[in-house]
């Protein structure tokens, strides 16, 4: 009998295909809105498998329900929305997709840093609403990237990816994380700092560390307060990082220069949020890693860890490792 698995969006019809010709799948078909409590309530307790996205939020209570689950497949490589110890302890495997998200992740977060640097939404805007009279010494003026510091707090791949990209503007990179990284140092001249250092000598803050308790609004009132008034804070990692409200007044009061956001506290963003109200905020749906090749890769992955996982093999990116070591 083939394992039922549940689907928890639509994906790539050929991964969706490669799936069906193992297991009995179902999916929630609705491409802009996603699986609703109660229908992951009702499928937990029916399947071996769930592939989901980082919009389901998986936990404890989720799990108490999931009797048969083996394996829970992340199409992502934060798994922030699940309870991995709460997974753990019922022996339940839980995957992600690191590696093939690194590059097109590093490539989203520096063009917003450039973006927002160069005021590229705003000076577009300007053009698109009829205000562009004459080329004029000052105007929409920003900040330079070439030769600037740039502090990337949280120097795994995509990290490390950012600083490579940098480098190629020869920028002076800093990095905060919790532990050091020789051979990135050694590779591409980067220097580990502590975070206050950090925070304060940087032109360009890159926050692209997990989000755990311990990252919880890491960046607040005291850290924004460290920073030069002209730098520029770029989160692509997860909104939980920052603390929002903190954000606001500083970007509002001057205390830094420009935020380049692609994640936030609340996803989505609700359109009255008063952070995407300032002229300094360029505001992005979270599409780190969103180009076609990578996505692909990504379903490509979350659907082969799920699939390793209910042959009874350890799958290419288990997260809760504890789990073949017991
Ligand atoms: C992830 O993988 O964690 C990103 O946020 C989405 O690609």
């Amino acid at each position: 009998m083939k394992p039922k698995v549940f689907v928890t969006r639509k994906i790539p019809e050929n991964v969706l295909n490669k799936m069906k010709s193992v297991c009995e799948v179902q999916i929630w078909e609705k491409e802009d809105i996603p699986v609703p409590r109660d229908v992951l309530e009702q499928q937990i307790n029916k399947v071996e498998g769930i592939f989901c996205l980082l919009t389901d939020k998986i936990d404890e209570d989720l799990l108490q329900r999931a009797e048969k689950l083996k394996v829970i497949s992340n199409m992502a490589v934060g798994y922030n929305n699940i309870d991995v110890a709460a997974a753990t302890r019922r022996g339940i495997m839980v995957t992600n997709t690191p590696g093939v998200l690194t590059e097109t992740t590093a490539d989203l977060t520096f063009a917003l840093l450039m973006a927002t640097a160069r005021r590229l939404v705003e000076a577009s805007d300007y053009l698109k609403q009829g205000k562009w009279r004459t080329w004029s010494p000052m105007l929409l003026t920003g900040q330079d990237i070439f030769g600037a510091t740039i502090g990337i707090i949280g120097m795994g791949r995509i990290g490390e990816a950012v600083a490579k990209r940098a480098r190629g503007f020869s920028m002076k990179v800093l990095y905060y994380n919790r532990s050091r990284k020789p051979n990135v140092e050694e590779k591409l001249g980067a220097t580990y700092v502590d975070l206050q250092s950090l925070l304060k000598e940087s032109d360009y803050v890159c926050l692209l560390t997990p989000y755990t308790p311990e990252t919880h609004h890491m960046i607040g009132k005291e850290e924004l307060s460290l920073m030069k008034k002209t730098a520029i804070l770029i989160n692509t990692s997860r909104g939980g990082v920052v603390d929002e409200k903190a954000l606001y007044e500083a970007l509002k009061n001057g205390t830094i220069w420009a935020a380049g956001l692609d994640v936030f506290e609340q996803e989505p963003i609700p359109v009255d949020h008063p952070l995407l109200s300032l002229p300094n905020v360029v505001a992005l749906p979270h599409i780190g890693s969103a180009s076609l090749k990578t996505r692909m890769k990504m379903a490509e992955l979350t659907a082969e860890n799920m699939l390793q996982a209910l042959a009874g093999k350890v799958p290419k990116y288990l997260v809760n490792t504890e789990l073949i070591r017991a």
